[in-house]
């Protein structure tokens, strides 16, 4: 079971879409497996972004993610980092496709309310960046009534 990490951004908190965006990923069968809010401030911004360094969106980017709490998830499925590529869309929501969450909500290429890990790599990267090992939790979906 392959696991990706998701941060919902300072915007997309602010929007109040945090609930859609986690019914969305429910509603894919995808598994919530860590859930944490996280203060991103500008040291730990930079260091998750450290692969963008140097670029002119750099500091801008820095400065949106550590303007508010962002929470930040691990979410697991089958093929979830492709599969969840695809659900969340384009970096700029002008060129994402219909119906994908960026092109939903939001509102350019730096505001763009939501973070997916975009390879096996990076997933594991960023889990271990954020997560220690006894706040990720391996559970069992039972059935209840209703
Ligand atoms: P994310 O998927 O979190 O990965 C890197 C982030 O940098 C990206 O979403 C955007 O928030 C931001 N970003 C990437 N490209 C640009 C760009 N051309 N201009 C502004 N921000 C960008």
């Amino acid at each position: 079971m392959e696991q990706t990490l998701v941060i919902i951004k300072p915007d997309g908190l602010s929007k109040k879409i945090t609930g859609k965006i986690i019914n969305i990923l429910e509603k894919e069968n995808f598994k919530m497996a860590a859930c944490r809010m996280f203060f991103l401030d500008k040291k730990k911004t930079e260091l998750f972004y450290e692969e963008h360094r140097g670029k002119e969106f750099y500091p801008p980017l820095v400065s949106f993610m550590s303007s508010n709490p962002s929470l930040v998830m691990i979410w697991q499925g089958d093929e979830i980092i492709s599969r969840l590529r695809i659900i969340v869309g384009n970096t700029n929501p002008e060129t994402a496709e219909e119906g994908t969450i960026r092109k939903m909500y939001a509102g350019d290429n730096r505001h763009n309310v939501i973070h997916c890990s975009d390879s096996p790599k990076s997933a594991q990267r960023e889990i271990d960046f954020f997560f220690p090992e006894e706040e990720i939790y391996n559970w069992e979906r039972k059935e209840y009534k209703k």
